[in-house]
C-alpha cells in the first residue's frame, strides 16, 4: 500500500444554506503535489480550513498522517505547515523575531538565518515585519510554515502577487521540500504553476472535485488535438490554419497544403490547464 499523508473521505462543509464543500474524496500521497484548482468561491479556502483543523467538518472526515484531524488536531498540527490567508504575522516585531515566536509555540529550535536565505530575506531580517511589502509578507509565511520542518505543507497562493523571480524561488522551495519528502496540499489560480509544480491537479467547482490526475493525463482526456499550420498563400501573405487532427479528412487537408502551398511552420497544439479549467468549470478563473 502505497503511504497517503491526507485521505480527505466526503469532506463536507455548510455555511448556513450553502454547501460549500460537497462531499470532497482525495488522497494525496507522501512527498506528493497535490494542485488545488477551482475559480473564486468554488471551496478551495474552505477545504483547507477543514484539513487543517481551523474548522470541523459537517460530515465526512480527513485522516492526516493516520489521524483524524477533528480528534486529534494539536498533534496533527504539530507535524504540519500552513501559509494560509487568514495567517497572521507580529507586525510590530521582526522577521526574526516571528519565526523565533513560531518555533517557541512548537517547541522546536529554528535556523531563522537559513528559512530566510530561503525566501530571498537573508537580509532584511531585522527589519520589523509591518515596513515589509506584501509580497516580502506572503514570503515570510512562506517560512513560517516551514519552522516545525512539517510533513504536510498546506499553501494557499503561495506565489499570487510576487515578481516572477521571486515566484520562482518559491516554487523551489516547495520542489525542495517536495524532494525531502514533503507532502504539498497547493491551492493556486496560476495554471502554469499548477502545470509545472503539480504531481496531480484536482479541479474544484462548486464544492465538488470535477477531474482529478496528472496534469499530463488530463490535458490528454480533455485536450483537442491540432495542428497549427502557418502556409502562405501565394500573394506572399501569411495565413495560418488549425487542422484538427482526429477527422476523417485529416489527412487529405494536410497532404493538399502541402501539394498546393507553402508550409512555413507546423506545431501541433496541445490543451493547457486552463483550457480545461474553462471547459469543466464553464467559467474563466474570475468566477
Ligand atoms: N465565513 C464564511 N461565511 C459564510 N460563507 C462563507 C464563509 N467563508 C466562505 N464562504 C462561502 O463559501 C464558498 C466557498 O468559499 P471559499 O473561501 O472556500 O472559496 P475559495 O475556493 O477559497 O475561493 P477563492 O479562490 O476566492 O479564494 C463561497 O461561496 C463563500 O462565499
Ligand atoms: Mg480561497
Amino acid at each position: 500500500m502505497t503511504n497517503h499523508s491526507i485521505v480527505a473521505h466526503d469532506l463536507t462543509y455548510t455555511y448556513g444554506n450553502l454547501t460549500a464543500v460537497d462531499h470532497v474524496s482525495f488522497e494525496v500521497g507522501e512527498g506528493e503535489i497535490l494542485g488545488y484548482l477551482g475559480p473564486n468561491g468554488a471551496g478551495k479556502s474552505t477545504t483547507v480550513k477543514m484539513l487543517t483543523g481551523q474548522i470541523r467538518p459537517k460530515a465526512g472526515k480527513a485522516t492526516l498522517l493516520g489521524m483524524d484531524i477533528a480528534h486529534e488536531t494539536n498533534k496533527v498540527q504539530q507535524q504540519i505547515g500552513v501559509a494560509f490567508e487568514t495567517t497572521n504575522l507580529y507586525e510590530q516585531m521582526s522577521a526574526v523575531e516571528n519565526l523565533k515566536l513560531f518555533a517557541d509555540l512548537f517547541g522546536v529550535k529554528a535556523d531563522a538565518q537559513l528559512l530566510l536565505e530561503k525566501v530571498g530575506l537573508g537580509n532584511r531580517g531585522k527589519e520589523r515585519v509591518g515596513n515589509f511589502s506584501k509580497g516580502m509578507k506572503q514570503r515570510l509565511m512562506v517560512a513560517r510554515a516551514l519552522v516545525n520542518h512539517p510533513r504536510i505543507l498546506f499553501l494557499d497562493e503561495p506565489t499570487e502577487g510576487l515578481d516572477p523571480v521571486s515566484a520562482e524561488s518559491i516554487r523551489n522551495l516547495i520542489r525542495e521540500a517536495r524532494d525531502g519528502g514533503t507532502t504539498i496540499f497547493l491551492t493556486t489560480h496560476d495554471m502554469y504553476e499548477a502545470d509545472k509544480l503539480s504531481d496531480r491537479v484536482a479541479f474544484i467547482n462548486q464544492g465538488k472535485i470535477m477531474a482529478l490526475d496528472t496534469p499530463y493525463k488530463l490535458k490528454q482526456q480533455y485536450g483537442k488535438r491540432q495542428l497549427k499550420v502557418e502556409i502562405e498563400n501565394g500573394d506572399g501573405q501569411i495565413e495560418s490554419r488549425e487542422i484538427m487532427l482526429d477527422n476523417t479528412d485529416t489527412g487529405d487537408i494536410v497532404k493538399g497544403l502541402l501539394d498546393g502551398k507553402k508550409v512555413i511552420t507546423v506545431h501541433s497544439e496541445e490543451a493547457t490547464l486552463e483550457d480545461i479549467f474553462i471547459q469543466i468549470t464553464g467559467r474563466g478563473l474570475a468566477g
